[in-house]
């Protein structure tokens, strides 16, 4: 699958723009502030249903303007789909495939399938538990349309339920009335829960692997990376664990869910919220067993990124059977000749590249077929190959 042609209509600071990239590899350059990363972000947007950068929406929107609009042609073997996104500040979002209406976010999510690579990556270990979390949402629901249902369904259920914790919290209840009026919920909560914990999981087992293997090959042998999924009602569970040892199942995480909300009664009513589940759970990182988040060098955190991206990049394309359009924002100039060589061997044939630079001297890539492109003045133009 590529992208053949990219419509942007007032996303960012695009007015009106058509791309049609070259179906390898595309080097984009102009000077900053000129949309390099914006062209980037709105082709993220077509796999990810949202932004790498915000998951506010009305960010997008061009200043001035009411909404936005995105329309892609994908070319896969043999199928053409089109993809449409329509954005409204005040209508919200629409989308259609192949001119159709679909009316959720997982019925458009998949046709295009992209990994970016960017300066920002550093926030994935440096930022707050919310990014982990969102950034592990995006990436499991790019493969996996499920996954997007059931955390729609998880939202849904935790907000209602935590409609019911504020008013508990402002009248005095017996433990009886609380809990009739919570178990309905609790039940549901645990349910999706289980769901969305369970496949985290299943990605992150295989992901930690390829990433562990990943790092050692950056980093040389003195150094390992490991990692562990923080569970709110499961505690630490490594991800190093080989295939055989995940006994861990659905049916017993909504069981352990399940108690710890019915243990977290006090509290949770109390503070008028819930305080269990995926929606704060959290990733860890570490380099030869210290968190890295703390003890890791810049260059070592740098590497852990790259790792984690480089797996990510293989764990999709073993999920969906094809590599998905890597997005290389920037990233060259930031890295030593040996990372940049590592990367630059994963943009092989057969996969759509778009790299992004302020300055072609920076990329060292080692190759130089494909298009040049420059972006300024609110549009990208052809250089030449
Ligand atoms: N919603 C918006 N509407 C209009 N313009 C916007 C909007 N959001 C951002 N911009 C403009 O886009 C510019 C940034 O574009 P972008 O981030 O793509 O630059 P870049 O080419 O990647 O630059 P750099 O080389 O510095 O990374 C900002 O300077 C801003 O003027
Ligand atoms: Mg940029």
């Amino acid at each position: 699958m590529y992208l053949q042609k990219l419509y942007l209509k007032d996303y960012r600071s695009y007015e009106h723009l058509l791309f049609e990239p070259d179906p390898h590899l595309n080097i984009l350059v102009g000077e900053n502030a000129t949309g390099k990363t914006n062209l980037l972000e709105s082709i993220y947007y077509l796999a990810a249903g949202r932004s790498q950068r915000t998951h506010r929406d009305a960010e997008l929107v061009r200043w001035g303007s009411d909404g936005f609009y995105i329309k892609a042609s994908l070319l896969g073997s043999p199928v053409r789909h089109t993809v449409e996104f329509l954005y409204h500040k005040a209508k919200g979002k629409s989308f259609r495939v192949d001119g159709v209406r679909r009316n959720t976010l997982a019925d458009v999510i998949g046709f295009a399938n992209a990994v970016i690579f960017s300066p920002d990556d550093l926030t994935l270990l440096k930022g707050g538990p919310g990014e982990r979390r969102s950034f592990l949402d995006s990436e499991i629901g790019q493969v996996n349309r499920s996954y997007l249902r059931s955390l729609a369904r998880y939202n849904r259920v935790l907000s209602q339920r935590n409609d019911v914790l504020r008013n508990l919290r402002r009248s005095r209840n017996s433990k009886s009335t609380e809990d009739l009026l919570l178990e309905p919920w609790d039940l549901q909560l645990a349910k999706s829960g289980a769901a969305i914990v369970t496949a985290r999981l299943t990605m992150l087992h295989r992901w930690a692997a390829g990433a562990r293997e990943t790092y050692q090959e950056i980093a040389g042998p003195g150094e390992n990376l490991t990692m562990s999924y923080q569970c709110s009602f499961f505690g630490e569970i490594p991800l190093s664990m080989q295939d055989k040892d995940l006994s861990i199942t659905k049916k017993d995480m909504e069981a352990r869910l399940l108690d710890r909300l019915g243990e977290s009664r006090v509290e949770e009513v109390g503070r008028g919220y819930t305080v269990v589940g995926p929606h704060r759970d959290d990733l860890a990182m570490f380099v030869s067993g210290r968190d890295a988040r703390y003890f890791a060098s810049q260059g070592q955190q740098r590497s852990v990124v790259l790792a984690l991206r480089i797996a990510e990049v293989r764990w999709m394309e073993e999920e969906i059977k094809r590599p998905p359009l890597l997005l290389l924002d920037d990233v060259m100039s930031e890295l030593d000749a040996g990372r940049a060589q590592r990367l630059a061997r994963l943009v092989g044939s057969g996969v759509q590249t778009f790299i992004t630079c302020t300055d072609l001297s920076d990329l060292n890539l080692g190759r130089s077929d494909g298009m040049m492109w420059e972006t300024g003045g609110g549009d990208v133009k052809t250089i030449g190959p």
